[in-house]
């Protein structure tokens, strides 16, 4: 505990079950000396956990479907209100896909289903930033990050349109971060994290081949939802205050390894 967000103020988004990485991050941020309101979609009442993170966390919830500008409005003028000033942080870690959950292959999509993923996904984070800029919710050298994936910049089967979706993500990210950077100094980044056996992490097809190669490509191994919240933290902290605008492959290496020994001993013929 360093007391790294000691009396900063913020909004986290996706916490639904333990396995959360935002669940994680809001339990570090609350170490850390941080006030925050937790928000989700309001049918993640009925599924997840919310409730418990906010108990042991002393956080009020609000609900908040991420594609409404009108819950949004609701959800970033109250926060202000609960916890008595401007934000210094925001977690965006929302992401779903009808085409993964319904089980449509990339090469066949529904259309219908392509848009909700895009709007769910990364739309929901232009949105956010757009709120809060409209009603002037965010400190100077407040740190906002989202998280992605780097089927962004690789194609991953299976990973369907959500590959899109984290492209336009990231890019959202550098674009406002232009427009809010010199506004207001607020720092924009996303954070491309190993794959984490979560709810939204499992429903991807194959997923656990997704893992395992990772895992054995990656030099440090495969980043656990813990060490991504380590990360999310030092990038809410004053430490990290002139990074901006960046994706920061949060990995193990895996970004950056072309193949390991390990991998390749193991496809060796005999
Ligand atoms: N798990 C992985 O392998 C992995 C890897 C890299 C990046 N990510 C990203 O991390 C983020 C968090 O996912 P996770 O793995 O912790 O899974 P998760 O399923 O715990 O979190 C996803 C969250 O999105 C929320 N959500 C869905 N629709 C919403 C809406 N309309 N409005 C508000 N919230 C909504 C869900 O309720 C849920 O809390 C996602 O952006 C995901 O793509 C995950």
């Amino acid at each position: 505990m360093y007391n790294l967000l000691k009396g900063k103020r913020g909004i986290i988004f996706g916490a639904l079950d333990e396995n959360s990485i935002a669940w994680k991050v809001a339990l570090k941020a609350h170490e850390e000396g941080a006030t925050f309101v937790l928000s989700n979609a309001p049918v993640a009442l009925r599924f997840g956990k919310i409730n418990e993170l906010a108990a042991i966390t002393g956080s009020e919830v609000i609900m908040a479907d991420a594609t409404s500008l009108e819950d949004l409005d609701n959800l970033v003028t109250k926060s202000v209100e609960i916890l008595g000033g401007k934000l210094d942080f925001v977690l965006h870690s929302i992401g779903m896909s009808l085409n993964v959950r319904k089980g449509k292959d990339y090469p066949e999509i529904n259309y219908e289903f392509y848009q909700k993923t895009l709007d769910i996904s990364a739309g929901s984070f232009h949105k956010v930033l757009q709120t809060c800029r409209k009603h002037d919710a965010l400190n100077e050298w407040a740190s906002v990050v989202a998280l992605t994936y780097i089927a962004a910049q690789r194609a991953f089967p299976g990973y369907n349109d959500m590959a899109d979706a984290k492209a336009l993500l990231e890019s959202i990210a550098r674009s406002f971060g232009y427009y809010y950077g010199f506004e207001k100094k607020v720092r924009i980044n996303t954070i491309s994290q190993s794959p984490t056996y979560t709810t939204a992490g499992s429903g991807v097809k194959g997923f656990d081949g997704f893992f395992t190669y990772a895992d054995k490509i990656s030099p440090l191994g495969n980043a656990s939802s813990t060490d991504c919240a380590n990360f999310v933290v030092a990038m809410f902290s004053d430490l990290t205050r002139m990074v901006t605008m960046q994706n920061l492959y949060h990995d193990g290496g895996f970004s950056t390894t072309g193949v390991s020994q390990q991998l390749m001993d193991g496809l060796k013929e005999e």
